[in-house]
């Protein structure tokens, strides 16, 4: 049995699989997460770590524990996770989508220079990167800086308490801002630029290589085996990507979380010459290029709960049929944004109402407006030459064929539906099953496990109306930039 743990933003997901890719049980655990002042966000690492051996207890509960072999991750990537010399977590980490680094971002893309920094990482920075961090702390909590001994990201903290191997894998470290990307190992460089040696940063492993094996305290705890092998795991994109089977060249995934991301998997090395779509490391031993929206299933989330003061979200879009009709707009950056406008100070408004809009248009706006964030950033791809016609999907989101029929018809994708929409906790039992050598590679773990199941097709009425809407879509954010500078 091998287990995927998917450490989300939201809450931990955990899953269990045989070595068919049989899920066996499913298991979920929120925690909170913290906006201390606008724009930042916040998690405790403790809080992931408990409610993640909670889920183990209950996940492996009626299952025969000799049986469980592996465990891998696929993690909230970015957050900076920052450990003293006694292993005690210095201060809550700052989350992917925190817009605290505005200055260090604006510092490392003009004074450093975003030439250097793509060429030392294949990236230019963006306020929700680990480096900018790192420069924030030390300007602003110089007293914790000079604490730090070991830096890691938030799944990295689960396999370091489990097994004890301070270590990180390569798709996930590509977001830190630290690492030569195209070389797969860090970068000098970037880590005197950050006031930073060596030995603070995890050891790098490929996502499927095994870490170690469990601590005998925790072994004991859950009921299993000191010889359960800790598989590096990947960033919850890449492993998202392994759990949809997106993995070899050209394929495409979209995840709608908490985030929205387009991921292409790539054989070959490769940068976005305007650094719009990150370039990072895959899962899968080879590359890939993303675009992330800050706000995506949030979007949806915070207009249903928070202002409809709903949790039934397919009843709000029970009804909505007049797609590519709709007179209102939605600029879903409730976070600021940052693929492609790199603005963290960005925020979210709707326009366009007038005295017959529904409550209906609205929802349908919402959910409108985050496909046209998704569909900016597959324009950047398509502007490079990137040849994409279907998408695979993944994510809370995914589970709505509202939104499914709207992202086809605004990206004019056949999007592709698997059979289990948990891509990182899949992903992250896929990983484990490798390296634990049930499959010689991802490529054949995915080949055999991922099924699709239904495709969703573009219709071409629908999507010139959509075109329409998109053209006006864009001409948005542009206007409305001064509000936000
Ligand atoms: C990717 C990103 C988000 C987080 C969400 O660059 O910041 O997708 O990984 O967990």
């Amino acid at each position: 049995l091998y287990i995927g743990v998917d450490l989300g933003t939201s809450a931990v997901k955990l899953l269990v699989m045989d070595e068919t890719g049989d899920i066996k049980k499913i298991v979920s655990k929120e925690y909170p997460l913290f906006f201390p002042h606008p724009g930042w966000s916040e998690q405790k690492p403790e809080d992931w770590f408990e409610k993640s051996m909670e889920g183990i207890k209950e996940l492996t509960a009626e299952c025969d524990k000799s049986q469980v072999a592996g465990i891998s991750f696929g993690g909230q990537m970015h957050g900076l996770v920052a450990l003293d010399k006694d292993d005690k977590v210095i201060r809550p980490a700052i989350l992917w989508n925190d817009g605290r680094t505005g200055e260090e971002t604006e510092y490392l893309n003009e004074v450093i220079g975003k030439e250097k920094l793509s060429e030392y990482t294949a990236n230019i920075a963006f306020a929700g990167f680990t480096a900018p961090k790192i420069l924030w702390m030390k300007k602003h909590e110089p007293e914790n800086f000079a604490k730090i001994t070991k830096i890691m990201l938030p799944k990295d903290y689960l396999a370091y308490k489990l097994s004890g191997s301070f270590c990180t894998d390569v798709s996930d470290a590509s977001g830190m801002l630290l690492m030569d990307v195209k070389n797969r190992c860090w970068s000098k460089e970037m880590m005197d630029i950050c006031g930073i040696t060596e030995d603070k940063l995890p050891k790098l492993y490929e996502s499927f290589e095994v870490v170690g094996t469990l601590k005998k305290e925790v072994a004991d705890e859950l009921g299993f085996s000191e010889n359960v092998k800790v598989i590096a795991g990947a960033g919850d994109n890449a492993a998202a990507a392994v759990g949809t089977g997106t993995v070899g060249d050209g394929m495409c995934n979209i995840s709608l979380g908490t985030s929205g991301t387009i991921f292409i998997s790539s054989n070959k090395f490769g940068v976005d010459e305007n650094n719009a779509l990150h370039s990072f490391a895959h899962a899968d031993g080879h590359y890939h290029l993303m675009g992330c929206m800050l706000s995506a299933a949030s979007c949806n989330k915070w207009w249903n709960e928070e202002i409809l003061k709903t949790k039934d979200f397919a009843a709000e879009q029970d009804g909505i049929t007049k797609l590519g009709e709709n007179r209102v707009f939605y600029l879903p950056y409730l976070m600021g944004e940052r693929s492609p406008h790199n603005n963290p100070d960005a925020r979210a408004m709707f326009i366009g109402m007038s005295m017959d809009t529904t409550r209906k248009d609205m929802t349908q706006a919402v959910l409108e407006g985050v496909a046209f964030g998704l569909r900016d950033s597959l324009e950047v791809a398509r502007r490079l030459g990137i040849k994409i016609e279907r998408t695979r999907i993944c994510g809370g989101g995914a589970k709505s064929p509202l939104w499914k029929k709207m992202i086809a018809n605004i990206m004019n994708l056949k999007v592709d539906v698997v059979e289990s929409e948990e891509g990182p906790a899949l992903g992250g039992a896929m990983l484990a099953a490798v390296g634990c050598g049930e499959y010689p590679d991802v490529e054949a773990a995915a080949a055999k496990i991922v099924k699709v199941v239904d495709t969703v097709e573009p219709d071409t009425e629908l999507t010139t109306k959509y075109e329409e809407r998109y053209q006006q879509f864009r001409k948005i954010y542009p206007t409305v930039k001064c509000l936000y500078e």
